[in-house]
């Protein structure tokens, strides 16, 4: 750690006294943590770096800090990987492996970790006022970083220009990198392209479009066969909005269309406000707009997801910040504050017509397989009813996360609803509903413990939902802190986070207006 990190050193962080650290999501020891950066899988191990503050549980001293893990649901947390200095915060970014020794950084036999990330340039420094891409690399396996000596590698002279993700782009005219950043505050998404990371040629810009009433950040973008064929291959363009999201303040929402070296262009489908919804006047017609985006979540607490470079197999894992800038900084934890998604696999299937993405979190270990492996409650040997009644699920445990997976026909009820950390026969807790009258799946946290802690965090979100043969099909990962929800195989995915009180850890299930017939029902722990 370098003297300016020591100098501004925190005294002895306090004890942990929430009993909400999540057993199987990121969160750093006894720091706060914001978006994941340079997720990367080399030799064997992913790489989670990530927004740092190293001396503190309120965001500042921007640095990357570095965990890593053999399976995607259990991290190592270790030194600081890039730290702030007096000239620079170092912003979210990409990590790259340079195969080809482009940069040479590295050798042809051992190919350097290359972190290109933002360096938010500070009073002392001579790009004072700007933000720039700057480059550092790893010749050990991503354990220690040098920055780069001739940094920054491109600047546009502005204020706002950062969070490069890059990726090798292979196409008809050869192989390059290619950079996707943002203009944060002009809502566009800028392409760049380079032989050897140091040098960048401007490509193209995207944006704004849709979901633009806040600052663009975080982009990503990366191929994806549709229904796995290889023949169909379309891209996705994944843009962070804060705030302006469908849930209110932070979220993701993503394009899909086609890339051809140069340029994104978009599907028709996907683009429902073209000149952006904040060109809409009409505010009726502007939140209708905003509902017909495409997104990732639609839960408050999930923000900033990007993808993994060099994951095995050509998959795409994405991991997001489980938070929101609204109240990110009063979350009630302490020393640690803020976790991790956990990491979800993306694919892309045909929905009504059109290239859609699925989810499905990594909750096997080694992130090859989306089933669930650990000890597996059966609750149900036969479909049964419940009508107009209540269902007791076993309680959550201490130091696991539980897994409640359920295919239910909703039939005549008003609504099926999921009571989470309740306390008592009737208590509302954390509700998971879906309501038949308005086709929504609901997530209602305003009776989930500790919403006080800030005016913005007590809500409702909401995402309408299509039944498939009838059928509501839900996988709830509920750990300590935070409800993640995945309907209808992760064509709808809701993440919220929630601070339950201490003796509010039952699980109910609840048919009311009618029978809901339970077709299958399972809880699953998992430390
Ligand atoms: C997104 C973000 C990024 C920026 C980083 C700073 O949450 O605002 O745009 O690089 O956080 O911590």
């Amino acid at each position: 750690m370098s003297s300016y990190l020591d100098a501004a050193r925190l005294e002895t962080a306090p004890a942990e006294t929430s009993g909400f650290r999540p057993a199987i999501h990121f969160t750093a020891r006894d720091t706060w943590l914001n978006d994941p950066n340079g997720l990367v899988f080399h030799d064997g191990l992913y790489h989670l770096f990530f927004q740092n503050n190293p001396f503190g549980s309120v965001w500042g001293n921007m640095s990357w800090g570095h965990a890593t893990s053999h399976d995607l649901l259990h991290w190592t947390e270790h030194a600081v990987a890039i730290a702030c200095d007096e000239k620079e915060d170092i912003f979210s970014g990409s990590v790259v492996v340079d195969h080809g020794n482009t940069s040479g950084f590295g050798t042809a036999d051992a190919p350097a970790l290359v972190a290109i990330y933002t360096s938010a340039f500070k009073a002392a420094s001579g790009h004072s006022g700007t933000q720039a891409q700057s480059l550092a690399y790893s010749t050990d396996a991503g354990m220690t970083w040098q920055k780069y000596d001739a940094n920054p590698v491109l600047t546009r002279n502005s204020a706002h220009f950062r969070d490069p993700k890059v990726f090798r782009y292979q196409g008809r005219d050869g192989e390059f990198w290619v950079m996707v950043a943002v203009e944060a505050q002009h809502q566009t998404v800028v392409f760049y392209r380079s032989e050897d990371l140091k040098s960048w040629e401007f490509l193209s810009d995207f944006g704004p479009a849709n979901a633009d009433q806040g600052e663009w950040e975080c982009p990503d973008l990366f191929p994806l066969a549709v229904d796995g064929d290889s023949d169909n291959v379309k891209w996705v363009l994944i843009v962070n909005v804060n705030p302006g999201a469908v849930a209110g303040g932070s979220g993701g929402q993503y394009f899909v269309g086609d890339f051809d070296g140069v340029r994104f262009i978009p599907d028709s489908g996907s683009v429902v406000a073209p000149a952006g919804v904040a060109a809409i006047s009409d505010p009726t017609a502007a939140a209708a707009a905003l509902q017909q985006c495409l997104w990732l979540d639609w839960g408050r607490d999930c923000y900033a997801s990007v993808s993994f470079s060099n994951a095995p197999d050509d998959r795409r894992i994405i991991i997001g910040w489980m938070n929101n800038w609204d109240y990110a900084n009063q979350l009630p934890t302490a020393p640690w504050r803020s976790s991790m998604t956990l990491a979800r696999e993306l694919r892309l299937s045909t929905v009504n017509g059109a290239a859609r993405l699925v989810q499905q979190p990594l909750l096997a270990g080694h992130g090859t397989s989306t089933e669930v492996p650990a000890a597996r409650a059966q609750l149900t040997a036969d479909p049964f009813e419940l009508r107009d009644s209540i269902l007791r699920l076993p309680d959550a445990v201490p130091g696991s996360a539980q897994i409640i997976e359920a295919d239910i026909l909703p039939g005549s009820t008003g609504q099926v609803a999921f009571h989470l950390f309740a306390n008592g026969e009737g208590s509302t807790g954390t509700v998971l509903g879906y309501n038949a009258a308005s086709g929504q799946l609901v997530l209602d946290r305003r009776q989930s413990g500790n919403t006080g802690f800030h005016e913005k965090f007590s809500s409702v979100e909401s995402a309408p939902l299509v039944l498939e043969d009838g059928v509501l099909k839900v996988q709830i990962v509920v750990d300590h802190c935070s409800v993640e929800v995945f309907a209808q195989g992760g064509k709808v995915v809701l993440t919220d986070l929630v601070f339950p009180a201490a003796d509010s850890q039952e699980n109910w299930l609840s048919a009311e207006g009618g029978a809901a017939a339970i077709l299958k029902l399972t809880v699953s722990t998992l430390a």
